[in-house]
């Protein structure tokens, strides 16, 4: 894979449109496996994550029929069973963990691969495994595969999470969907993606209420028809668009977006001084004094997304004062500091706390993408550097980001995709 070149120091202004939400998309098109009949799901973003859980799904037995750049037809009528031991795919994303689910839900039995994803410090499923459990079931994990298996069949229960969890809360949903009874899921997640999945889930048949509340209810049905759905907006590619021109300055237009799915985001960028303007289902966001100090802590929605964390960091980077950003969510989130701190930034890093003194600008570097969310915002910090950036292992930003460099180019960024070190060496020196 090859890297990014990027000639920082220039305002940001035009116009983009946010892609599908990814979280929302690889949860949805998994869910598919619970349907006997057939999906048509729309605005699902171009990334290879998607095309890793089609494949999957297509190894599974399904039909999955592109029917055009955004919109896929699944059908999984004749899936072959609950094995779906594909290590080389599951590996490959953390959303592969709705394998369990869904598997389980459609089979009464689940024999899938463990995942992959992000390496953001220690990703268990302690909360997963209890809620399958609590539904009857025996989980065994072995020889890199788990192994769910329900003896005298699932029953509903009321499952009370001990730690929040977006990938437990869907997991759960998706085993219960068709367990006959009310199964209760308390202290849940409440990310838009979960509701996503839920709307997804009733529009083809389900009984689930309580999405978006700490409070799930699933009322078990017999099956699951076809229909039609659509996936909402990707509020984090939103906000890593938000957070570039808050960076470097300038006004864009962001379309395609659900403002309150935003809210979080937005008031935070507010308080540092962007200016943001609700347009319905677009925003514009305006930066043209500086930036002020802020403090943050990441906490499940309707919090501070954690998936926001590091790329608000490059604007405390830039801002005026001390900032302090408290990670809550995943142990090894900080790893990007060492990146920003190569461009000048000035940070501190105690365990679960980072403190950023702001400097006058950063300065373009040689750097490397640690996860999906910190090459984001090495790219923005390359965007409001002086000088140039180069940014190696972008395979993790290209698996996330749909068409990234070409909204950012659209938006007058110089960033150019270069495949080997000699055109490298000359555009960095252009
Ligand atoms: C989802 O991860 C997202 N991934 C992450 O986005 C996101 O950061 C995260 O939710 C939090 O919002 C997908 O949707 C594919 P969790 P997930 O289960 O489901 C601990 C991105 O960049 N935990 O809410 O894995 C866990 O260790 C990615 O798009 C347990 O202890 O998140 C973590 O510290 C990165 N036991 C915390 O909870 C469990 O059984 C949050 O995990 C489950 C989780």
């Amino acid at each position: 894979m090859g890297k990014y070149v990027i000639h920082g120091g220039h305002e940001l202004h035009g116009e983009v449109s946010v892609s599908g939400f990814k979280n929302a998309a690889l949860a949805v098109i998994t869910s598919a496996i619970l349907v006997e009949g057939t999906c048509v799901i729309g605005n699902i973003p171009k990334i290879s994550d998607v095309t890793v859980h089609l494949e999957i799904l297509k190894r599974m037995g399904a039909s999955v029929r592109l029917i055009d750049d955004t919109t896929v037809e699944i059908n999984c009528s004749k899936l072959r069973g609950p094995r779906a031991i594909f290590d080389d795919l599951t590996r490959k994303t953390r959303a592969s963990t709705y394998l369990m689910g869904a598997v389980l839900g459609r089979f009464g039995s689940a024999h899938v691969s463990l995942s992959g994803g992000c390496d953001l410090g220690s990703r268990p499923i302690d909360q997963h495994i209890k809620g399958f459990e609590a539904l009857g079931c025996n989980v065994e994990i072995k020889n890199g595969a788990i192994h769910i298996t329900a003896q005298d069949g699932l029953h509903p229960a009321r499952i009370y999470f001990d730690q929040r969890t977006v990938g437990g809360t869907i997991n759960v949903m998706l085993a219960a969907v068709r367990i006959p009874g009310q199964t209760v899921i308390e202290n849940a997640n409440k990310e838009p993606h979960i509701v996503d999945v839920a709307n997804f889930l009733n529009a083809m048949g389900a009984n689930i209420t309580g999405a978006g509340t700490d409070v799930i209810k699933v009322r078990g049905v017999r099956r699951l028809h076809g229909g039609i759905y659509s996936i909402i907006p990707d509020q984090i590619e939103a906000g890593t668009f938000m957070a570039a021109v808050a960076a470097t300055g300038g006004e864009i237009v962001i379309h395609n977006i659900i403002p309150k799915h935003l809210e979080c985001i937005s008031t935070k960028f507010e308080e540092m001084g962007v200016e943001i303007v609700d347009l319905d289902d677009s925003i514009l966001v305006r930066r043209t004094g500086p930036l002020r100090r802020t403090n943050v802590k990441t906490m499940p929605y309707p919090g501070f997304p954690t998936d926001m964390n590091s790329q608000t960091a490059v604007l405390m980077c830039l801002a005026q004062g001390t900032s302090i950003m408290t990670e809550s969510i995943f142990q090894d989130r900080f790893r990007y500091v060492d990146e920003l701190r190569r461009m000048g930034a000035h940070a501190q890093v105690d365990g679960q706390i980072a403190v950023f003194e702001g400097v006058e600008n950063l300065t373009g570097a040689p750097v490397r993408a640690c996860d999906l969310r910190a090459g984001a915002a090495l790219i923005i910090a390359g965007l409001a550097a002086q000088g140039v950036t180069e940014i190696s292992c972008i395979e993790y930003i290209e698996r996330g980001y749909d068409n990234l460099v070409a909204k950012f180019n659209g938006l007058g960024a110089g960033i150019t995709l270069v495949e080997d070190e000699a055109e490298a060496e000359i555009l960095a020196n252009a």
